[in-house]
């Protein structure tokens, strides 16, 4: 029996273009991410997803970037299995069920109030997953969890919304509170931010992306704990140029199209 559709109050929001692309590729024959969650809450909202402005390409590059999350996640749960997650800006990502951490992990998802209420409604509870509805940059979440063991701090697809102080403030809050651990996470290059704060002065308009990371060292001398551990191009990971073209062609361009563009978007692991 088909249960009552879940109605959204926002549309066009970011997280339903990545829920989406997750979605889609779970569909697929031979699926990167295979988030059966995705699809399900795909089908729970009453909303018509091909009305959303998803990028070309969304349903190979998100399950990428969200499969390679969770394999720095899954590691770092492997080596300390009585730990803290904090998932930040989760939006409706469903990763505490696609790794489904044993019970000695405390797995906290952090996103705006009326994202969390929406959440609420579409996933089911769980044990040890605790839903906090507040912005990030605001101290006040933060200080509501025990800082007694180690942490992996997860920001998918967050930190370009933040501006530099706000990302500076927010990893020294974590690296102050905690004893150890790492924060992964994914930026584009200054570059690219300069470009779109251009582009959005001259169109008078709000811009879209914030912050950017361009010399990755740079940070540890921002938040002094921090180490840089791994900086990987995402344009360049294999998966990624595997899946984004049917045609031999077409990877090759994309790789050339990788070697010139690597700091374009990365994925950053620091640790403390
Ligand atoms: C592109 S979505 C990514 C969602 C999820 N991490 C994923 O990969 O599917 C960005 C998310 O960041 C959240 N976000 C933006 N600014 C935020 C803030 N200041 N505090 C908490 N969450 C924020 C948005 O509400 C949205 O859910």
């Amino acid at each position: 029996m088909e249960t009552e559709k879940v109605h959204l109050k926002k549309e066009n929001e970011t997280y339903l273009i990545t829920l989406y692309g997750k979605a889609l590729d779970s569909r697929k024959e031979h699926p990167i991410l295979n988030d059966t969650f995705a699809n399900a809450v795909v089908r729970k909202i009453d909303f018509d997803f091909e009305k959303l402005k998803t990028p070309k390409g969304a349903e190979v590059s998100l399950p990428v970037r969200a499969k390679h999350f969770d394999g720095w996640t899954r590691e770092f749960i492997a080596a300390h299995p009585v730990s803290t997650v904090l998932n930040l800006g989760c939006g409706l990502d469903s990763r505490v069920f696609r790794i489904d951490p044993p019970s000695t992990v405390n797995w906290y998802d952090v996103d705006l109030p009326d994202v969390i209420d929406l959440r609420k409604q579409l996933f089911p509870e769980r044990h040890a997953c605790v839903l906090i509805g507040s912005s990030v940059t605001d101290p006040g979440w933060l200080e509501r969890i025990p800082g007694d063991r180690p942490v992996i701090v997860v920001a998918e697809g967050l930190l370009q919304y933040l501006t530099e102080q706000e990302v500076i403030a927010l990893f020294s809050r974590i690296t102050g509170k905690f004893p150890e651990g790492q924060i992964i996470f994914d930026a584009y290059s200054r570059n690219m931010i300069r470009f779109v704060l251009l582009l959005a002065a001259a169109r008078r308009a709000r811009p879209s992306l914030l912050w950017g990371i361009g010399d990755s060292r740079k940070l540890e001398k921002e938040v002094p704990r921090l180490r840089l551990v791994t900086e990987i191009s995402f344009l360049t990971l294999p998966e990624l140029v595997e899946r984004i073209s049917p045609s031999g062609i077409g990877r090759a361009l994309f790789r050339v199209m990788g070697l010139f563009m690597k700091k374009m978007v990365r994925h950053f692991r620091y640790e403390f």
